[in-house]
Protein backbone atom coordinates (compact mmCIF):
# COMPACT_ATOMS: atom_id res chain seq x y z
CA UNK A 1 0.00 0.00 0.00
CA UNK A 2 2.63 2.38 0.96
CA UNK A 3 4.48 1.66 -2.23
CA UNK A 4 1.26 2.39 -4.40
CA UNK A 5 0.50 5.94 -2.17
CA UNK A 6 4.46 6.46 -3.33
CA UNK A 7 3.96 5.78 -7.04
CA UNK A 8 1.26 8.29 -7.03
CA UNK A 9 3.20 10.89 -5.27
CA UNK A 10 5.54 10.43 -8.18
CA UNK A 11 3.00 10.53 -10.92
CA UNK A 12 1.38 13.47 -9.29
CA UNK A 13 4.58 15.18 -9.12
CA UNK A 14 5.32 14.81 -13.05
CA UNK A 15 1.80 15.68 -13.39
CA UNK A 16 1.74 18.90 -16.01
CA UNK A 17 -1.11 20.55 -18.20
CA UNK A 18 -2.16 23.92 -20.11
CA UNK A 19 -6.09 22.75 -20.04
CA UNK A 20 -8.29 23.43 -17.17
CA UNK A 21 -10.24 20.08 -17.65
CA UNK A 22 -7.79 18.27 -17.47
CA UNK A 23 -6.16 20.29 -14.46
CA UNK A 24 -9.78 19.63 -12.78
CA UNK A 25 -9.83 16.24 -13.33
CA UNK A 26 -6.54 15.76 -11.55
CA UNK A 27 -7.80 17.63 -8.29
CA UNK A 28 -10.72 15.04 -8.45
CA UNK A 29 -8.90 12.74 -8.71
CA UNK A 30 -6.57 12.95 -5.86
CA UNK A 31 -8.66 15.56 -3.98
CA UNK A 32 -12.44 15.24 -4.32
CA UNK A 33 -14.66 14.07 -2.01
CA UNK A 34 -14.75 10.18 -3.56
CA UNK A 35 -10.92 11.01 -4.49
CA UNK A 36 -7.71 8.48 -3.73
CA UNK A 37 -6.89 9.95 -0.17
CA UNK A 38 -10.14 9.75 0.80
CA UNK A 39 -9.92 5.90 0.09
CA UNK A 40 -6.60 6.33 1.66
CA UNK A 41 -7.27 8.39 4.70
CA UNK A 42 -10.28 5.58 4.95
CA UNK A 43 -7.50 2.47 4.90
CA UNK A 44 -5.91 3.81 7.69
CA UNK A 45 -7.49 2.22 10.31
CA UNK A 46 -7.14 -1.01 8.84
CA UNK A 47 -2.93 -0.36 9.01
CA UNK A 48 -0.75 -2.05 11.62
CA UNK A 49 -0.27 0.21 14.05
CA UNK A 50 3.69 -0.37 13.29
CA UNK A 51 3.16 1.26 9.75
CA UNK A 52 0.48 3.67 10.71
CA UNK A 53 3.20 6.58 11.20
CA UNK A 54 4.68 6.23 8.28
CA UNK A 55 1.58 5.49 6.38
CA UNK A 56 0.06 8.82 7.77
CA UNK A 57 3.45 10.50 6.25
CA UNK A 58 3.01 9.22 3.00
CA UNK A 59 -0.43 10.15 2.39
CA UNK A 60 0.31 13.93 3.92
CA UNK A 61 2.70 14.23 1.26
CA UNK A 62 0.75 12.83 -1.36
CA UNK A 63 -2.09 15.72 0.02
CA UNK A 64 0.43 18.35 0.09
CA UNK A 65 2.09 17.38 -3.49
CA UNK A 66 -1.55 16.95 -5.28
CA UNK A 67 -3.10 20.37 -3.85
CA UNK A 68 0.33 22.41 -4.44
CA UNK A 69 0.40 21.09 -8.24
CA UNK A 70 -3.18 22.11 -8.66
CA UNK A 71 -2.87 25.20 -7.21
CA UNK A 72 0.60 26.41 -9.35
CA UNK A 73 -0.94 25.26 -12.25
CA UNK A 74 -4.60 27.46 -11.89
CA UNK A 75 -2.27 30.11 -11.08
CA UNK A 76 0.17 29.85 -14.26
CA UNK A 77 -3.33 29.46 -16.59
CA UNK A 78 -4.79 32.42 -15.02
CA UNK A 79 -1.98 34.66 -15.37
CA UNK A 80 -1.97 33.37 -19.28
CA UNK A 81 -5.25 34.20 -19.64
CA UNK A 82 -4.89 37.93 -18.33
CA UNK A 83 -1.93 37.96 -20.94
CA UNK A 84 -4.43 36.94 -23.80
CA UNK A 85 -6.98 39.53 -22.81
CA UNK A 86 -4.47 41.97 -21.99
CA UNK A 87 -2.42 41.79 -25.28
CA UNK A 88 -4.27 39.81 -27.70
CA UNK A 89 -2.49 36.33 -28.84
CA UNK A 90 1.07 37.04 -28.23
CA UNK A 91 1.97 34.48 -31.09
CA UNK A 92 0.23 36.53 -34.25
CA UNK A 93 2.23 38.51 -36.17
CA UNK A 94 2.32 42.37 -35.21
CA UNK A 95 -0.08 45.57 -37.01
CA UNK A 96 2.40 46.43 -39.38
CA UNK A 97 2.96 50.50 -38.57
CA UNK A 98 1.17 52.75 -41.25
CA UNK A 99 3.94 55.48 -41.10
CA UNK A 100 3.07 58.55 -42.72
CA UNK A 101 4.90 60.93 -44.79
CA UNK A 102 6.21 64.62 -44.69
CA UNK A 103 2.97 66.94 -46.02
CA UNK A 104 3.95 68.70 -49.79
CA UNK A 105 3.96 72.05 -48.39
CA UNK A 106 6.56 70.87 -45.67
CA UNK A 107 8.51 69.58 -48.82
CA UNK A 108 8.38 72.62 -50.48
CA UNK A 109 9.14 75.18 -47.64
CA UNK A 110 11.98 72.41 -46.75
CA UNK A 111 13.48 73.38 -50.31
CA UNK A 112 13.04 76.41 -50.24
CA UNK A 113 14.95 76.74 -47.30
CA UNK A 114 17.50 74.64 -48.49
CA UNK A 115 18.10 76.62 -51.29
CA UNK A 116 19.09 79.95 -49.22
CA UNK A 117 20.88 77.99 -46.61
CA UNK A 118 23.22 77.10 -49.48
CA UNK A 119 24.32 81.01 -49.64
CA UNK A 120 24.15 82.10 -46.72
CA UNK A 121 20.34 82.69 -45.15
CA UNK A 122 19.40 81.50 -41.56
CA UNK A 123 16.30 80.48 -40.54
CA UNK A 124 14.27 82.30 -38.54
CA UNK A 125 10.63 82.35 -37.32
CA UNK A 126 8.03 84.72 -35.28
CA UNK A 127 4.52 84.61 -33.59
CA UNK A 128 1.47 83.88 -35.37
CA UNK A 129 -0.93 85.82 -33.36
CA UNK A 130 1.40 88.99 -33.95
CA UNK A 131 0.39 92.50 -33.05
CA UNK A 132 -0.11 95.82 -34.84
CA UNK A 133 3.76 97.07 -34.94
CA UNK A 134 5.21 94.25 -36.34
CA UNK A 135 2.45 93.32 -39.15
CA UNK A 136 1.75 96.45 -40.02
CA UNK A 137 2.58 99.78 -38.59
CA UNK A 138 6.43 99.08 -38.67
CA UNK A 139 6.37 98.03 -42.44
CA UNK A 140 5.25 101.53 -43.33
CA UNK A 141 1.38 100.12 -42.99
CA UNK A 142 0.33 103.05 -40.61
CA UNK A 143 -3.41 103.00 -39.15
CA UNK A 144 -5.59 103.91 -41.97
CA UNK A 145 -3.48 103.61 -44.43
CA UNK A 146 -5.30 101.61 -47.31
CA UNK A 147 -3.00 99.28 -48.66
CA UNK A 148 -4.17 97.75 -45.11
CA UNK A 149 -7.58 96.33 -47.28
CA UNK A 150 -4.96 94.00 -49.67
CA UNK A 151 -4.94 91.93 -46.52
CA UNK A 152 -7.83 91.27 -44.77
CA UNK A 153 -7.48 90.97 -41.43
CA UNK A 154 -8.77 88.22 -38.43
CA UNK A 155 -8.22 90.60 -35.20
CA UNK A 156 -8.56 88.31 -31.94
CA UNK A 157 -11.88 89.50 -30.21
CA UNK A 158 -12.68 93.16 -30.25
CA UNK A 159 -8.76 94.47 -29.53
CA UNK A 160 -7.61 95.87 -32.64
CA UNK A 161 -3.87 95.72 -31.69
CA UNK A 162 -3.77 91.77 -31.71
CA UNK A 163 -4.17 89.97 -34.55
CA UNK A 164 -3.30 86.87 -36.58
CA UNK A 165 -0.44 87.70 -38.91
CA UNK A 166 -1.22 88.16 -42.51
CA UNK A 167 2.36 87.97 -43.83
CA UNK A 168 5.63 86.00 -42.62
CA UNK A 169 6.83 90.08 -43.07
CA UNK A 170 5.96 90.40 -39.74
CA UNK A 171 9.07 88.15 -38.97
CA UNK A 172 11.43 90.68 -40.67
CA UNK A 173 10.21 93.26 -38.43
CA UNK A 174 11.63 91.29 -35.20
CA UNK A 175 14.44 89.90 -36.70
CA UNK A 176 15.77 93.71 -37.18
CA UNK A 177 14.60 94.79 -34.21
CA UNK A 178 16.65 91.78 -32.37
CA UNK A 179 19.60 91.55 -34.83
CA UNK A 180 22.55 93.80 -36.23
CA UNK A 181 23.36 93.67 -39.72
CA UNK A 182 24.97 91.92 -41.68
CA UNK A 183 21.30 90.01 -42.04
CA UNK A 184 20.39 87.14 -43.95
CA UNK A 185 17.20 85.64 -43.17
CA UNK A 186 14.38 83.36 -44.05
CA UNK A 187 11.52 83.01 -42.37
CA UNK A 188 8.61 80.38 -43.02
CA UNK A 189 5.41 80.52 -41.55
CA UNK A 190 1.61 80.35 -41.82
CA UNK A 191 0.01 83.44 -42.49
CA UNK A 192 -4.04 84.19 -42.05
CA UNK A 193 -6.59 86.49 -44.20
CA UNK A 194 -10.12 86.58 -43.94
CA UNK A 195 -10.66 85.63 -47.61
CA UNK A 196 -12.92 84.03 -49.32
CA UNK A 197 -12.14 79.89 -49.82
CA UNK A 198 -11.83 78.51 -52.95
CA UNK A 199 -9.95 76.53 -55.63
CA UNK A 200 -7.11 79.68 -55.72
CA UNK A 201 -7.34 81.46 -52.15
CA UNK A 202 -7.55 80.32 -48.78
CA UNK A 203 -8.06 82.14 -45.26
CA UNK A 204 -4.90 80.25 -43.91
CA UNK A 205 -1.68 79.31 -46.45
CA UNK A 206 2.02 79.23 -45.80
CA UNK A 207 4.56 82.20 -47.17
CA UNK A 208 8.58 82.48 -46.58
CA UNK A 209 10.04 85.56 -46.71
CA UNK A 210 13.49 86.79 -47.19
CA UNK A 211 15.54 89.80 -46.13
CA UNK A 212 18.93 91.08 -46.94
CA UNK A 213 20.48 94.13 -44.96
CA UNK A 214 24.12 95.09 -45.02
CA UNK A 215 25.93 97.77 -46.42
CA UNK A 216 25.80 98.85 -50.47
CA UNK A 217 23.30 95.89 -51.07
CA UNK A 218 21.42 97.03 -54.24
CA UNK A 219 18.74 95.92 -56.38
CA UNK A 220 20.95 94.15 -58.98
CA UNK A 221 21.98 92.24 -55.88
CA UNK A 222 17.94 91.03 -55.20
CA UNK A 223 18.01 90.12 -59.18
CA UNK A 224 20.97 87.84 -59.20
CA UNK A 225 19.79 86.23 -55.69
CA UNK A 226 16.13 85.62 -57.12
CA UNK A 227 17.61 84.27 -60.72
CA UNK A 228 19.86 81.47 -58.33
CA UNK A 229 16.70 80.53 -56.70
CA UNK A 230 14.46 80.24 -59.82
CA UNK A 231 17.29 78.11 -61.13
CA UNK A 232 17.58 75.56 -58.15
CA UNK A 233 13.85 75.53 -57.64
CA UNK A 234 12.49 75.14 -60.86
CA UNK A 235 14.80 74.68 -63.10
CA UNK A 236 14.05 77.75 -65.29
CA UNK A 237 16.80 80.87 -65.87
CA UNK A 238 14.30 83.37 -67.52
CA UNK A 239 13.03 85.75 -65.34
CA UNK A 240 11.55 89.17 -65.33
CA UNK A 241 10.97 91.99 -62.66
CA UNK A 242 7.39 93.76 -62.70
CA UNK A 243 7.30 97.36 -61.10
CA UNK A 244 4.60 97.27 -58.19
CA UNK A 245 3.97 98.43 -54.88
CA UNK A 246 4.13 97.27 -51.63
CA UNK A 247 4.32 99.91 -48.52
CA UNK A 248 7.56 98.05 -47.28
CA UNK A 249 9.71 98.28 -49.93
CA UNK A 250 10.81 100.81 -52.73
CA UNK A 251 11.09 100.17 -55.48
CA UNK A 252 8.68 97.41 -55.10
CA UNK A 253 8.47 94.22 -57.95
CA UNK A 254 7.03 91.19 -58.52
CA UNK A 255 8.63 88.19 -60.18
CA UNK A 256 7.22 86.13 -62.83
CA UNK A 257 9.34 83.36 -64.32
CA UNK A 258 9.40 81.87 -67.39
CA UNK A 259 7.43 78.38 -67.25
CA UNK A 260 7.35 78.12 -71.13
CA UNK A 261 4.21 77.01 -73.37
CA UNK A 262 5.03 73.65 -74.05
CA UNK A 263 1.59 71.57 -72.42
CA UNK A 264 -2.04 72.72 -72.25
CA UNK A 265 -1.28 72.74 -68.51
CA UNK A 266 1.36 75.87 -69.37
CA UNK A 267 -1.59 77.49 -70.94
CA UNK A 268 -3.57 77.50 -68.48
CA UNK A 269 -1.46 77.74 -65.53
CA UNK A 270 -0.32 80.83 -67.27
CA UNK A 271 -2.86 81.86 -69.19
CA UNK A 272 -1.40 81.91 -72.55
CA UNK A 273 1.65 83.91 -71.75
CA UNK A 274 4.10 81.99 -70.82
CA UNK A 275 5.13 83.47 -67.32
CA UNK A 276 4.08 83.01 -64.47
CA UNK A 277 3.66 85.21 -60.76
CA UNK A 278 6.01 83.72 -57.95
CA UNK A 279 6.24 86.23 -55.54
CA UNK A 280 6.64 89.95 -54.38
CA UNK A 281 10.27 91.93 -53.90
CA UNK A 282 11.80 95.32 -53.20
CA UNK A 283 14.06 97.25 -51.61
CA UNK A 284 13.62 97.63 -47.78
CA UNK A 285 12.15 101.34 -47.68
CA UNK A 286 14.32 103.60 -45.14
CA UNK A 287 11.21 103.73 -42.61
CA UNK A 288 11.31 100.62 -42.04
CA UNK A 289 14.55 99.92 -41.45
CA UNK A 290 14.34 103.32 -39.30
CA UNK A 291 11.42 101.67 -37.10
CA UNK A 292 13.60 98.64 -36.39
CA UNK A 293 16.23 100.86 -35.38
CA UNK A 294 18.89 100.36 -38.25
CA UNK A 295 20.12 103.53 -39.64
CA UNK A 296 19.06 103.65 -43.32
CA UNK A 297 22.41 106.10 -44.13
CA UNK A 298 24.24 103.01 -43.28
CA UNK A 299 22.77 100.49 -44.95
CA UNK A 300 20.17 98.94 -47.47
CA UNK A 301 18.74 95.50 -48.17
CA UNK A 302 16.51 94.14 -49.75
CA UNK A 303 13.17 91.85 -49.34
CA UNK A 304 11.21 89.22 -51.02
CA UNK A 305 7.70 87.15 -49.70
CA UNK A 306 6.17 83.97 -51.63
CA UNK A 307 3.17 81.59 -51.24
CA UNK A 308 4.40 78.09 -50.81
CA UNK A 309 0.85 76.96 -51.74
CA UNK A 310 1.37 78.36 -55.00
CA UNK A 311 5.14 77.27 -55.80
CA UNK A 312 3.60 73.55 -54.43
CA UNK A 313 0.41 73.75 -56.88
CA UNK A 314 3.18 74.45 -59.39
CA UNK A 315 5.64 71.93 -59.05
CA UNK A 316 3.03 69.29 -58.46
CA UNK A 317 0.60 70.43 -60.74
CA UNK A 318 -2.35 70.70 -57.85
CA UNK A 319 -5.39 72.52 -59.40
CA UNK A 320 -6.91 73.27 -55.99
CA UNK A 321 -5.84 74.56 -52.66
CA UNK A 322 -8.04 72.90 -50.56
CA UNK A 323 -6.36 69.39 -50.52
CA UNK A 324 -3.43 70.72 -48.48
CA UNK A 325 -5.86 71.38 -45.85
CA UNK A 326 -8.43 68.11 -46.10
CA UNK A 327 -5.84 65.60 -45.08
CA UNK A 328 -7.01 63.12 -47.50
CA UNK A 329 -4.63 59.88 -47.32
CA UNK A 330 -4.98 59.54 -51.04
CA UNK A 331 -4.14 62.94 -51.89
CA UNK A 332 -1.01 63.00 -49.13
CA UNK A 333 0.24 59.05 -49.05
CA UNK A 334 1.41 60.42 -52.92
CA UNK A 335 4.19 62.26 -51.73
CA UNK A 336 5.60 59.46 -49.77
CA UNK A 337 8.34 58.72 -52.24
CA UNK A 338 9.48 62.38 -51.56
CA UNK A 339 12.50 63.60 -49.08
N1 LIG B 1 4.12 90.52 -47.62
C1 LIG B 1 3.72 90.45 -48.99
C2 LIG B 1 2.41 89.74 -49.11
O1 LIG B 1 2.04 89.06 -48.22
C3 LIG B 1 4.73 89.72 -49.81
C4 LIG B 1 5.98 90.52 -49.95
C5 LIG B 1 6.14 91.40 -51.00
C6 LIG B 1 6.98 90.40 -49.02
C7 LIG B 1 7.27 92.15 -51.15
C8 LIG B 1 8.15 91.15 -49.14
C9 LIG B 1 8.27 92.03 -50.24
O2 LIG B 1 9.15 91.05 -48.29
O3 LIG B 1 9.40 92.74 -50.36
O4 LIG B 1 1.74 89.90 -50.08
Amino acid sequence: MIDKIKQHIKEAQAFTTEDKTTLEEFRIKYLGSKGLLKDFFAEFKNVPNEQKKEFGQVINELKNTAEEKVKSIQELLESKTESINLFGDLSRPGTPINIGSRHPISLVKNQILDVFSTIGFNVSEGPEIEDDWHNFTALNLPEYHPARDMQDTFFIQTNPDVLLRTHTSSVQVRYMENNKPPIRTISPGRVFRNEAISSRSHCIFHQVEGLYIDKNVSFADLKQTLLYFTKEMFGKSKIRLRPSYFPFTEPSAEVDIYWGLKTETDYRITKGTGWLEIMGCGMVDPNVLKNCGIDPNEYTGYAFGMGIERIAMLLYQIGDIRMFYENDVRFLEQFKSSL
